[in-house]
């Protein structure tokens, strides 16, 4: 069993402690927003925020998210009104796919909150998520978008 708060409401589920907390969120608590892609850190699609800080899902068993507020890309806007970080992707219509996006979303929205006016380099340091439609330079362009609203 594991009491996990995710968006600001906590709960309970029956899992085994080292079930990746990817899973936990898509299987158990059907917030399926947050994507598989490589299961091995690499590709950002899975990324949630854990206290804050971006972490990729996929490699986080759920008893290392116990007792620390997990937010997911649902999490982002609970009262319907888009972060500046979403209004900047739809503004520069980033997604392709969609499939890394809701990933990107989260590493860019911890970066920005860290780097409010990242530079180029802090942005090839920070966001290393995996596109396989190739949205890098609109990705760029957004995330300079965001750091102007
Ligand atoms: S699915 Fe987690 S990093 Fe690729
Ligand atoms: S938008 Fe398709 S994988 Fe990134």
């Amino acid at each position: 069993m594991a009491r996990l708060t995710i968006n600001g409401k906590t709960l309970e589920v029956d899992v085994d402690p080292a079930t990746p907390l990817l899973w936990v969120i898509r299987e158990q608590v059907g917030l399926t927003g947050t994507k598989y892609g490589c299961g091995i850190a690499l590709c950002g699609a899975c990324t949630v925020h854990i206290d804050g800080a971006p972490m990729r899902s996929c490699v986080l068993p759920v008893s290392a998210a116990e007792g620390k507020q997990i937010t997911t890309i649902e999490g982002l806007a609970p009262n319907g009104v888009l972060t500046k970080v979403q209004q900047a992707w739809l503004d520069h219509d980033v997604p392709q796919c969609g499939y890394c996006q809701s990933g990107m979303i989260m590493a860019v929205t911890a970066l920005l909150k860290d780097k409010p006016k990242p530079t180029d380099a802090d942005i090839d340091a920070a966001i290393t998520n995996i596109c396989r439609c190739g949205t890098f330079q609109q990705v760029r362009e957004a995330i300079h978008a965001a750091a102007k609203a």
